[in-house]
């Protein structure tokens, strides 16, 4: 399976901070925002990674990430010209996806919880073998900001509805979705919303209309950000300063994940952490030498 991150946009409610830098490289209290949502691809075992941005900002990406051999990854940048919308990404990405299936995260969202890697790899897996798409829910308070899936049952899918005025459920879809390679052919038929946008949510009612679509609970055993606001970068920022201070652990350190992979030899994980060594960020790898 391939990944994408989304990582453009103009990022209006952040300004100033975003007039003249990607939101997606801001900080989550100690590494750039862009960490997190590559190191959910990397606990899904995906290593072939497009990066999209805007013409103003794809090489701040390509200067922080490079070709991805630090991390044991391949990344791929593509511009997209204007924020189209989520569903755009299959449409910019077509070549890079080929034959393959593959995973859309935004470069905005953090999820953090210690069963992941294994509720992700079964997903990997199921699309693998059995086709169709999966998107993941996440209980909030302000169901109006998101899209919303409503469940029978706790797990038939009734509806989807994308910021819905009057939600049906307080069960957001959360920014990462797994596809088959019926996804470019899909897209392709989206017509733009309302607000202009070609929505996930109109490619995921596509699978819906096929019963191709499943939905994976994340239940309060996990935590998941959505750092489009001031708020939730300093919500997400406290929380990830809490973890990493109180276990001594890091959270999206993409060094440790390839190393712990098996993706980078020692003599890798060195060159970073010299380059490293001066930030508690660096200094953490040390306990791998
Ligand atoms: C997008 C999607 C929405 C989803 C959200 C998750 O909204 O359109 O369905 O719930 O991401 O972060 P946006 O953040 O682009 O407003």
């Amino acid at each position: 399976m391939k990944g994408i991150i989304l990582a453009g946009g103009r990022a209006t409610r952040l300004y100033p901070m975003t007039l003249s830098i990607s939101k997606q490289i801001l900080p989550i209290y100690d590494k750039p925002m862009i960490y997190y949502p590559i190191s959910i691809l990397m606990l899904a075992n995906i290593r072939d990674i497009l990066i999209v941005s805007t013409p103003l900002h794809i090489n701040i990406f390509k200067n922080l990430l490079g070709n991805g051999e630090a991390f044991g990854l391949n990344f791929t940048y593509k511009v997209q010209n204007e924020p189209k919308g989520l569903a755009d990404a299959f449409l910019i990405g077509e070549d890079f996806i080929g034959k393959e299936n593959v995973a859309l995260i935004l470069g905005d969202n953090i999820i953090y919880g210690s069963n992941l890697r294994n509720i992700l790899n079964n997903a990997v897996n199921k699309i693998e073998k059995e086709k169709g798409a999966i998107i993941f829910s996440y209980h909030v308070k302000n169901p109006k900001d998101y899209g919303i899936v409503e469940l029978e049952d706790n797990e038939n899918i009734i509806s989807l509805q994308e910021k819905p005025i009057n939600p049906k459920s307080s069960l957001a879809v959360i920014g990462l979705y797994l596809y088959d390679n019926d996804v470019i052919k899909i897209a392709k038929t989206v017509k733009p919303s309302k607000r202009g946008e070609l929505e996930i949510t109109s490619v995921n009612q596509k699978y819906l209309d096929l019963k191709k679509l499943s939905v994976i609970g994340l239940n309060d055993d996990f935590a998941w950000f959505d750092a489009g606001s001031c708020n939730n970068i300093c919500e997400a920022s406290s929380f990830v300063k809490s973890i990493i201070t109180r276990s001594n652990f890091q959270i999206a350190c993409l060094e440790e994940i390839a190393f712990l992979n098996g993706w980078i030899d020692k003599n890798i994980l060195k060159s970073s952490i010299k380059k490293l060594e001066s930030a508690e960020y660096g200094n953490y790898l040390k306990r791998y030498l």
